[in-house]
């Protein structure tokens, strides 16, 4: 499998330049239109022109021929995501060798191996799916369907920087889930994340109509929760619409004037009986967290019979995680569910905010160059709680799924002005969606996180059930 010939690093340098030239092409231009010098035109007809020779599917055949090891086990191809371009061919054989020796995710001693913390490489080898081949994903997702012209964004992979992560098995999942409930509960990014996962186990499924919403209940609709079975499996895959995860309704009687909801901080969300008892838990919480969703329409926050009139957005967050962490704590049986909080999903609107003609249209590349880690208010405040109850046993169970660093760098993922439905046409440039992703696409990705972790707890589940003397029981 080690395969590493000259050819191939010719051709992952050859991709490099494809990639170089799209982004030089990209600033060429943004300065055209501001110096309209015919010379700069003609240079980037040139530009153009050669990238129309040198495009993506050149590339996509080259790699193609080289065999499809070159796919996910050859760490040639990783060299894409480094971010200096000028790479001598010595440093480069020096990775590769380094790379090899890179421990599997799932092998015996990759123990520390923080899988969150990495880079996105090329692979001719995704996406995982073709969107028009699933049944499951709302119009809202489906962007190429949508008129999205480039496909650039369903073709990476994340690599570790530690370890290799193995390639999802749809029906190793599946048959992993036999049996099982795996439960999504949060926001429409667990949705997003939700129909992703349906999308991608779908594939080892050949009799599509043996998968089915259990109530007939058509996923378009947007009702409080759908469940999926998987009945050659009999396990089934749920989402449960909780925005916040704790409960928002009336005030109670007697609130000061101007309160219309409140959001009740230390009450789990109703619908979590329905979720406790799944096998898989994934919770998410964030994108409704703002002044502008909460207290500028009368949501307030409410802690036992009190309305807190002065209680901040960020306040209410952290005390509402606080509630999920004790609830987990006491309510999950952790030996029995394995429970995953996604961490916050970072969106990208350029020249404005979501509600301000902001967007990210034309976005096409991920930002490969080493990005600081960007400060989502909301990530803070939720490693700051874990942190303050990390004595807590049960909280070493809880399975943090920490995307939020790589997704920050996926500006390019997110359906843009492609979320209307092929019969719409795309959206006004005022109204994009940069909080969503396109599917195929970034929630993919994490989902293949949470497959490989979730293999590794059922590695270990499996080594504990044995018996001291290493036979099995
Ligand atoms: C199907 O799975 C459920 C748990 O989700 C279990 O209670 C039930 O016994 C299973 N049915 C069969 C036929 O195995
Ligand atoms: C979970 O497992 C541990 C160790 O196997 C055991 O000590 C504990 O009592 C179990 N907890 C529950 C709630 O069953
Ligand atoms: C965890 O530490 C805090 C103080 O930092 C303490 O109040 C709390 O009782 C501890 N919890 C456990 C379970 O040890
Ligand atoms: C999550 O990742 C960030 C950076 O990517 C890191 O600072 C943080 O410690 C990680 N947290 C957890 C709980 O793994």
């Amino acid at each position: 499998m080690a395969k590493s010939s000259p050819t191939a690093s010719e051709e992952k340098e050859e991709a490099i330049t494809h990639l170089e030239l799209l982004k030089k092409l990209k600033r060429i231009n943004s300065l055209e239109h501001s110096l309209g010098v015919l010379g700069l035109f003609l240079v980037s007809v040139l530009f153009i022109t050669s990238f129309f020779y040198l495009d993506f599917e050149t590339v996509s055949i080259k790699l193609r021929s080289s065999g499809t090891w070159l796919g996910l086990h050859d760490p040639s191809l990783s060299p894409l995501s480094s971010s200096s371009s000028s790479s001598s061919s010595t440093t480069t054989t020096k990775t590769t060798i380094c790379e090899n020796e890179r421990l599997g995710f799932l092998d015996e001693g990759s123990g520390d191996c923080n899988i969150f913390e990495g880079s996105w490489v090329w692979d001719e080898s995704y996406p995982l799916y073709e969107s028009r081949n699933c049944l499951f994903a709302d119009p809202g997702f489906q962007c190429s369907e949508n008129g999205r012209p480039d496909g650039f964004y369903t073709k990476w992979r994340w690599q570790p920087k530690d370890c290799n992560l193995p390639r999802f098995e749809a029906a190793k999942m599946l048959e992993k889930l036999r049996n099982k409930r795996l439960v999504f509960a949060g926001d429409s990014l667990g949705r997003n994340q939700w129909e992703s996962l349906l999308c991608m186990l779908s594939t080892a499924v050949s009799k599509k109509s043996s998968i089915y919403e259990v109530n007939g209940t058509p996923i378009t609709k947007h009702s409080g929760s759908l469940i999926f079975k998987f009945e050659d499996f009999n396990c089934t895959i749920e989402y449960y619409r909780s925005p916040f995860l704790v409960v928002q309704g009336h005030p109670p009687a007697g609130a000061p004037a101007g309160v219309r909801f409140t959001m009740r901080v230390d009450q789990m969300d109703w619908s979590s009986v329905h979720w406790r008892d799944a096998d898989v838990l994934i919770l998410n919480t964030g994108h409704w967290w703002t002044y502008e969703k909460t207290i500028k329409v009368g949501c307030y926050f409410q802690e036992g019979k009190k309305v807190k009139k002065d209680m901040s957005v960020e306040t209410g967050y952290k005390k509402s995680i606080e509630s999920v962490i004790h609830w987990i704590g006491n309510k999950v049986d952790m030996n029995k569910t394995t429970v995953f909080f996604r961490t916050y999903s970072p969106v990208h609107f350029r020249d404005g905010d979501w509600n301000t003609g902001g967007g990210c249209h034309m976005e096409t590349l991920p930002n490969l160059d080493p990005v600081p880690v960007l400060s989502e208010p909301h990530f803070d405040t939720f490693l700051e709680v874990l942190a303050e109850h990390s004595n807590e046993s049960h909280l070493r169970k809880l399975d943090v799924l920490n995307i939020t660093d790589m997704t920050s760098r996926r500006k390019d993922g997110h359906p843009s002005i492609y979320y209307l439905g092929p019969r719409n046409g795309p959206a006004s440039f005022r109204h994009q969606d940069c909080s969503h992703w396109c599917l195929p696409g970034v929630p993919d990705i994490w989902n293949e996180l949470l497959y490989v972790v979730f293999l590794k707890k059922e590695l270990i589940r499996e080594g504990n059930a044995r018996s001291p003397s290493g036979s099995p029981l």
